[in-house]
């Protein structure tokens, strides 16, 4: 499939002079040297004002049907892809959450437009781009087909719902200068206290702030219908059917910064509902006392030590050093870099 490749990284490219663009995409594994470069050029980017389109600019497209099959996705992705669903070539998705459950809806209801919800608004500009977790350079495809986890019907770039969700990346985005990244999209950057985080606070929080809406032991609460792939009214943020021990999410530093900006519901960047430190505590809290499902590769992600993000707490990485591997996991951190 012949794919267009953003300047900023062929810029990145030929100014290490290792790679020629067709060799981007055949690149394996890219050295320290290699990635480092790339991602330099990656963060080099002008950052333009957070910019999304009106929903209603969509029945303008010539593509409109195709959009909004891909916001559909992303809103009821249970539904329509989930592990339940009665059409076994349809189960993409590993788990029962909805993209948007953590790609939050702004005001609009548009999944991805919340200012740090995890926002998708530049994505469409932001790929093919150096991914450390593989250091590799990867599509926006393969990057989507990474967050649907490993279903049972594999979610290729040639399939329908991939297309349609491409569609509707493409246009959240087309309000967005190419070759920048924007203000407003993934998590805000926050100063984490110079301490560990403490379980302990956190669960004490927890009973307060988030278990009426995702339970005590932090499953959510089913709709009627889950049988059946109707999901739920509340998503999990424990168990077998939300995010595993080897994703984004357990990593304490990026949990705080989702949590802060997002939870309790009603929680924004600029009005957040929990301090940090709240937010930090309670981190450290359902991402080690909670139960979760197990990711058995994650040893292999992030292959080079040097890369690995701050919270990438894996036993197997500190086999003589426990304190090394409980400083790792709930710090203290370094401030996250996104
Ligand atoms: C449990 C929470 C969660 C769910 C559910 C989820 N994502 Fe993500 N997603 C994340 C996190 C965390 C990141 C990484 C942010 C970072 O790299 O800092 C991410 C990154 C992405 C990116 C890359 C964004 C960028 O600009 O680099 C895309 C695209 C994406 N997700 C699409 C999806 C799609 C499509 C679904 C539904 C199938 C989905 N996600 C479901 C948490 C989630
Ligand atoms: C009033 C109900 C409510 C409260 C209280 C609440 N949440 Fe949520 N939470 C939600 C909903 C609803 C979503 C999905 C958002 C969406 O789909 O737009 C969500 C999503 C999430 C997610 C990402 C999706 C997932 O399932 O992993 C996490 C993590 C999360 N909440 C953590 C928390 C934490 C921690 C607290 C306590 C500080 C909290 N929430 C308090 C309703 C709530």
């Amino acid at each position: 499939m012949f794919m267009t490749l953003p300047s900023w990284l062929i810029h990145g490219a030929l100014l290490c002079g290792v790679l020629t663009t067709t060799a981007v995409l055949a690149e394996p594994e890219l050295d320290r040297q290699q990635a480092a470069q790339l991602l330099q050029a990656q963060q080099a980017r002008a950052v333009q004002p957070w910019r999304v389109p009106n929903a209603v600019d969509i029945e303008r497209q010539p593509n409109a049907v195709l959009i909004r099959q891909g916001m559909a996705l992303l809103q009821n992705t249970t539904r329509l892809a989930g592990p339940l669903v009665a059409d076994p070539g349809k189960r993409f998705s590993r788990n029962n959450l909805n993209c948007i459950n953590c790609h939050e809806a702004g005001p609009s209801g548009l999944p991805g437009s919340k200012p740090y919800g995890l926002a998708l608004v530049n994505a469409i500009h932001d790929y093919p781009r150096l991914d450390i977790k593989s250091m590799r350079v990867i599509t926006l495809e393969q990057r989507v087909a990474g967050m649907f986890g490993k279903g049972e019907a594999s979610m290729g770039a040639d399939t329908p719902e991939m297309k349609a969700i491409l569609a509707y990346l493409s246009w959240l985005g087309s309000e967005a200068q190419p070759g920048m990244s924007m203000q407003g999209t993934g998590l805000a950057r926050i100063t984490l206290p110079e301490r560990a985080a403490d379980p302990g606070r956190g669960q004490a929080l927890f009973g307060q702030y988030c278990v009426q809406c995702h339970g005590a032991q932090g499953l959510g609460l089913k709709a009627p219908d889950f049988a059946t792939g109707g999901g739920y009214v509340f998503p999990p943020i424990a168990g077998d059917d939300t995010y595993d021990d080897g994703g984004h999410m357990y990593m304490v530093p990026l949990l705080t910064q989702f949590i802060h900006a997002n939870m309790p519901l009603g929680s924004t960047a600029d009005t957040p509902l929990l301090s940090v430190e709240q937010a930090y505590d309670i981190a450290a809290y359902v991402n080690s006392e909670l139960p979760r499902r197990h990711a058995p590769q994650r040893g292999d992600a992030y292959p080079d030590p040097a890369w690995r993000p701050a919270g990438f707490a894996v036993p197997e990485h500190f086999p003589d050093d426990p304190t090394g591997y409980q400083r790792v996991r709930f710090g203290p951190f370094p401030t996250p870099s996104e």
